[in-house]
């Protein structure tokens, strides 16, 4: 048994669904269905006694210690976050609860759980199967934004790189970060943490990049490109994300820290063409002309960073991770998927959604 957090949401509902579809080892998922949680994402598994879902908050520290107690899991994978930069920007206060203080209960609540755990040279606790003070895993999902901004020149991000956050959430991420690797040097809280790059893939809510051009694309809206378009992301498919996180959680380090990206930088310019060609290629426009032409150039992000890009090295000398798509495979099954799910859609374009979209994108939100 494995509990994670925050696994209604874009990757952790890729996680959850890849996990079960790979192992029988149950699952709990603890996830507070804010605006990004889409229980929808986890509908395959809606009959299937290994997946446990409960509505709750990271930051809810009997909740927690009620769930460890009961289900006495092996590992807890921690993607509860706000995770949205823009989101950030126009109201931080939800980033510094969640990010902050919900991910220290919930390390305080994991502490007392793994504290009592039994230890084989001590025995005693209330350790179920599989779960022993040695074995047991809290793995921290982080991202790449901590370590600030590359120029053109500079080397990709390290694990040995200085923490620069220089956004709301990115500064919100890189205090979990600390505090993640403060329970390990302070009590021997026997943590991983990975920094991942970009994710793509399904189940991605669309207020991101990549989801919604697919989006605004279709409905014949604007493709809004923030400044001049030459920031660059390194890009990963969300399903090789999960896949490097299971290796961390089966080989991993104590205390170490991994990076995890595609190999993959690209400008966002070129990303939306992308998109724009497929769509081209798969879903015509009526008028026969190109999505190019809803492109439009918009107000740029504040203290928007420029470069992203990940050093994937250590991750695939120590561990023999490596990403399996290449951004062509991945972004051609994400548009597609795209396609095929427009209900899905529909669904999380929900009255919320449609404020934060006039608030983010004045003038433009059609
Ligand atoms: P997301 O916003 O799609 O999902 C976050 C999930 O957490 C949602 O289901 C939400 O309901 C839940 N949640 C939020 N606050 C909670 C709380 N207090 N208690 C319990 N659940 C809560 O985010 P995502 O893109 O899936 O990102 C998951 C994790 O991966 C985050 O920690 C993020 O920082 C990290 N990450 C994301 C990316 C990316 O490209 N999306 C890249 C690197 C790292
Ligand atoms: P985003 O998906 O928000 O991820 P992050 O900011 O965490 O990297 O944005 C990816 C890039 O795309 C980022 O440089 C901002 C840019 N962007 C746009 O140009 N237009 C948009 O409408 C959005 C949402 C993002």
């Amino acid at each position: 048994m494995i509990l994670v957090t925050g696994g209604a949401g874009f990757i952790g509902s890729n996680f959850v669904l890849d996990w079960l579809a790979q192992s029988d080892e149950s699952v709990i998922n603890l996830d507070k269905l804010t605006y990004a949680g889409n229980l929808e994402n986890l509908a395959t598994l809606k009959d299937d006694p290994r997946h446990i879902f409960v509505r709750g908050d990271i930051g809810d520290a009997s909740v927690v210690g009620k769930l460890l107690a009961e289900h006495r899991p092996r590992a807890v994978v921690n993607f509860a976050a706000e995770s949205h930069v823009d989101r950030s920007i126009h109201g931080p206060e939800d980033f510094i609860q969640t990010n902050i203080v919900g991910t220290f209960h919930l390390l305080e609540a994991v502490r007392a759980y793994w504290q009592n755990l039994p230890s084989p040279a001590g025995g005693g606790g209330v350790g179920g199967e599989g779960a022993t003070k040695e074995s047991f895993r809290f793995l921290h999902v982080s991202t790449d934004e901590v370590y600030g901004s590359l120029s053109a020149q500079d080397p990709a991000f390290k694990e040995t790189n200085r923490y620069e956050p220089n956004s709301p959430y990115s500064a919100s991420k890189a205090a979990s970060d600390h505090l993640v690797r403060a329970y390990h040097h302070t009590y021997g809280l026997p943590v991983l943490t990975t920094n991942c790059s970009n994710n793509y893939g399904p189940y991605h809510f669309p207020e991101k990049l990549i989801p919604l051009m697919i989006v605004n694309a279709l409905a014949g809206k604007p493709l809004p490109v923030y400044g001049d378009g030459q920031q660059i992301r390194d890009w990963l498919y969300v399903k090789d994300h999960c896949s490097a996180i299971r290796c961390v959680l089966a080989k991993g380090k104590l205390g170490e820290v991994y990076n995890i990206g595609g190999w993959n930088e690209k400008a966002n310019l070129d990303i939306v063409h992308t998109v724009c060609a497929l769509l081209d290629e798969l879903r015509s426009r009526a008028d026969g002309k190109s999505y190019r032409e809803q492109i439009t150039f918009v107000t740029d992000r504040p203290g928007h960073d420029r470069r992203y890009a990940i050093d994937a090295h250590k991750i695939e000398r120590e561990l023999g991770w490596k990403p399996f798509e290449t951004f062509e495979s991945g972004i051609r099954k994400t548009v597609q998927w795209y396609l095929d799910n427009q209900d899905w859609v529909r669904n999380v374009q929900s009255g919320s959604y449609r404020q934060w979209m006039e608030k983010n994108y004045v003038g433009l939100a059609g």
